[in-house]
């Protein structure tokens, strides 16, 4: 098989509240001027708004059912991982043929399901979430584009739910102060949102463990909030390592000691492959006006707050505390054209070489990679799976 003869399926996402889509029309254009085939399942971009006109005019097939497209694919492009589909009865890998090639977030260190159908159908699993966090796989980083899109939806749900302006405005009534945003976390969510924050006219104050983001933190009009920090807080591929217990707790009274001021708390902080730090106790949260606003945007990984419920909105003596989740499918548009980008460079990395056959040797496809034709790559992934005996 040659390069150019891949043919390639973007099904319809099947996660629930998912609005977004793998590929849009655009990166399908780009896809077929080089040779390859393209089948997108009917109404696959409708929510994201990339009606299946706009695909078929991108040159791709339209393909009635997810398990006609499947069963043709020599690469499936997805968000998220692979899972039952109820409407079929069917488990997403089970429908791709033998040897072909899925690529996408595929949570390989927390569904073993997902390696077992990998080896068993010999499929090769690219995880999107495993791509290091190296300059040259930037345009692939997915997690960073919905990471983006989270911190600027933040903001603007913060905005919603209070009950205050967030510019200084000078009104014939008076003038009224800027609200007060406090962001935990300077990753790219938290950055983001600094940024949003700051444009909309708020006075906002950030922290973050490692010292490197100060700067960043400061050049996008924000305070950084004093502390002293551990030292070596980072990884080799810039990830926050695990606080100490003793440094957390001087966190907890730094933030604590400004909740009584701040309207807005944006908090991202997380430590890559553990629990997110807790950083916000009930306790804390009284000591906020009523009509402040928490968001939580590590919800998912059982939240910097303590009264966080993933999903929902709690009041707490007037205090909102709001854990959203799935995010980018609010804005389903421009989160599905990052991820397409993304997936898009990924896929030409992978596939670099004159045929169908994987450079083993690159570093992002030997940290991507849950699988190889059924065997698994992944340093991390067999490290979880020896951890798992
Ligand atoms: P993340 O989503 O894993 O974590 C969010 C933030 O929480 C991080 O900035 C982390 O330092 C912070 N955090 C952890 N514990 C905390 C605590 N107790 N208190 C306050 N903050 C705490 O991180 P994200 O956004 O995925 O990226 C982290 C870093 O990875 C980036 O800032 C950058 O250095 C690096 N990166 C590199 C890229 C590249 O070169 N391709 C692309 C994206 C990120």
């Amino acid at each position: 098989m040659k390069k150019a003869d891949l043919v390639i399926a973007i099904p319809r996402e099947i996660q629930e509240g998912c609005r977004c889509v793998a590929a849009i029309p655009q990166t399908v254009k780009q896809l077929t001027s080089r040779g390859h085939t393209v089948l997108v399942q009917k109404g696959a971009g409708l929510d994201a708004f990339y009606p299946d006109g706009e695909y078929e005019a991108a040159g791709a097939k339209l393909i009635d059912g997810a398990n006609a497209l499947y069963s043709a694919a020599d690469v499936v492009f997805k968000i998220y991982p692979p899972r039952h589909n109820d409407e079929l009865s069917n488990y997403e890998l089970d429908m791709m043929k033998e040897g072909a090639t899925i690529m996408g977030f595929l949570s390989p260190t927390s569904d073993v399901k997902v390696i077992e159908k990998l080896r068993e159908h010999r499929l090769t699993g690219f995880a999107m979430e495993l791509i290091p966090r190296i300059s040259r796989a930037q345009s692939m980083d997915a997690l960073s584009s919905f990471s983006t899109v989270m911190g600027y939806r933040a903001v603007l749900l913060a905005a919603n739910f209070l009950g205050k302006f967030f510019p200084l405005l000078m009104t014939a009534a008076g003038t009224i102060q800027p609200a007060n945003v406090l962001v935990i976390g300077a990753g790219v969510a938290g950055l983001q949102a600094i940024a949003v924050s700051h444009r909309m006219g708020a006075k906002v104050e950030a922290f973050d463990t490692r010292p490197a983001v100060r700067e960043q933190v400061e050049s996008l009009g924000a305070r950084f909030v004093e502390m002293e920090l551990p030292q070596d807080m980072e990884t080799k591929y810039g990830y926050a390592k695990e606080a100490p217990e003793e440094f957390i707790k001087r966190e907890m009274e730094a933030i604590g000691a400004r909740l009584h001021r701040t309207d807005v708390v944006i908090t991202t902080a997380l430590v890559y492959g553990k629990k997110a730090p807790l950083l916000i106790t009930e306790e804390m949260v009284r000591r906020m006006r009523p009509g402040s606003v928490i968001i939580d945007l590590a919800a998912e990984q059982g939240g910097n707050c303590q009264l966080t419920i993933a999903g929902k909105t709690v009041e707490r003596d007037g205090v909102i505390i709001h854990g959203p989740v799935n995010l980018p499918s609010q804005l389903p548009f421009d989160a599905s054209l990052m991820y397409s980008k993304n997936i898009f460079n990924a896929f030409n990395n992978l596939y670099a070489g004159k045929d169908d056959s994987v450079d083993l040797e690159d570093e992002i496809n030997a940290n991507a990679l849950v699988t190889y034709r059924g065997e698994v790559v992944s340093k991390t992934v067999r490290h979880y799976l020896e951890d798992k005996k």
